[in-house]
């Protein structure tokens, strides 16, 4: 579906629901991450790009003082007074909740709103589902009440929304992603100076395809935290011996001091790998599609083996698609542990391939895997602003 069609769904939805029109409509998009993973947290370098999939919200202000959230996804509404915490394990609620409790408490929101909001990004799939959710509902409040912030703020805010909400401690690549992109460009996002720059991607000879393992893993947030950690404890013991203030300031020979510790050397040579491999794939996007496919390969190896965050479903899918020859490389995305994985597959052969993929994963794991090929988009957006001037 694209763009246009999804915003007018929702847009439908809000007034059959609520009996009126939206005064406010804004989308945000998730994302892919090219190249730069598991580096945000540490001041490093990613490449995201934002896809043809979105969280779009409609709003329009109510009488009284609570919102009243409609989530077509789930078919649920919930009242929200920013006074009171609610009771709940649904993730959305408390999302929805803490960008409640957050925006009023830093600004001056008047009155309740009503809001119905849906999604089309797979969910908790490393596709940054829960950043365009924060992002798309928060732009649609600060519209609604003619608030203006900065986009670096609004990316600030829904990272600490999120942490409140779910105490997530994760990097800005998602925030960013869903908000900085520009469509046809993956961005180059340098998080130690914050500093974006864009690459066009050429459109005639390759795709990117995404295939969602279906794979969920509970350990996943712990298990990220745990990769925090041993990064800042890598970093603490090359301080001991030289003289660095960040883990920009790494360099592959200081790792030595880790010789004793072979699971924070692996963490931080993988830092420093695809530090490298980031700076890499701006070049060889650009004219050498086959290169930049290499680098997917290399970087899936060092998340599997140095970062530990692959799974076994996801390093099948790769091994399995090394024999196609339209394949020229892919790795898995996002936090890791189970979810999506990108390819970049020739043009001619993008149907063959997702037949071939399919058929070798459902004889060994007995189910289908959803496959889709993406569209780029462009970052958050104001879709329609009522003017009553
Ligand atoms: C998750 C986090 C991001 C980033 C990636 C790994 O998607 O939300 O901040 O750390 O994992 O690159």
């Amino acid at each position: 579906m694209d763009k246009i069609d999804f915003i007018q769904n929702v847009s439908t939805s809000f007034k059959v629901k609520y009996n009126n029109n939206p005064a406010i409509i804004s989308t945000a998009p998730g994302r892919i991450n090219l190249i730069g993973e598991h580096t945000d947290y540490n001041n490093g370098l990613a490449m995201p790009i934002a896809i043809n999939r979105w969280v779009t919200s409609c709003l329009s202000k109510s009488q009284g003082s609570s919102f009243s959230v409609f989530s077509i996804n789930y078919g649920k509404t919930v009242d929200i007074n920013p006074d009171v915490s609610p009771d709940t394990d649904d993730q959305w609620v408390k999302l929805v909740s803490s960008i409640i409790f957050i925006l009023s408490d830093e600004y001056e929101i008047s009155t309740g709103a009503d809001i119905a909001v849906e999604g089309n990004i797979p969910i908790g799939c490393g596709l940054s589902s829960s950043a365009a959710f924060i992002a798309s509902i928060s732009l649609g409040i600060l519209e609604l009440f003619d608030i203006e912030i900065s986009k670096k703020k609004l990316a600030d805010l829904s990272q600490k929304i999120e942490k409140s909400a779910l105490g997530i401690d994760c990097g800005l690549l998602d925030y960013y992603s869903t908000i900085y992109s520009k469509k046809n460009c993956a961005m180059i996002i340098d998080f130690k100076f914050d500093k974006l720059d864009f690459v066009a991607i050429p459109k005639d000879e390759f795709s990117i395809i995404v295939i969602n393992s279906l794979v969920y893993r509970e350990l996943a947030n712990s298990e990220y935290l745990e990769r925090v950690k041993q990064c800042r404890d890598g970093l603490k013991v090359i301080k001991r011996k030289y003289d660095i203030s960040d883990f920009r300031d790494l360099d592959v020979k200081m790792l030595d001091s880790l010789k004793q510790d072979k699971i924070l050397y692996n963490r931080l040579k993988h830092f420093i790998d695809e530090n490298q491999r980031v700076r890499d794939m701006q070049l060889k996007l650009v004219d050498d599609y086959i290169a930049a496919g290499k680098i997917l390969r290399t970087s899936h190896d060092s998340l599997k083996v140095l970062y530990e965050v692959s799974c076994e479903e996801i390093d099948y899918i790769i091994d399995a698609s090394e024999s196609f020859h339209g394949w020229r490389g892919g790795r898995i995305i996002g936090g890791g542990f189970g979810g999506c994985s990108i390819h970049f597959v020739d043009i001619s052969m993008i149907a063959e391939y997702q037949h071939h993929i399919n058929n070798c994963f459902r004889k060994k794991y007995n189910y289908e895997l959803d496959i889709f090929e993406i569209k780029y988009s462009s970052g958050i957006s104001i879709d329609y602003r009522f003017n009553n001037g």
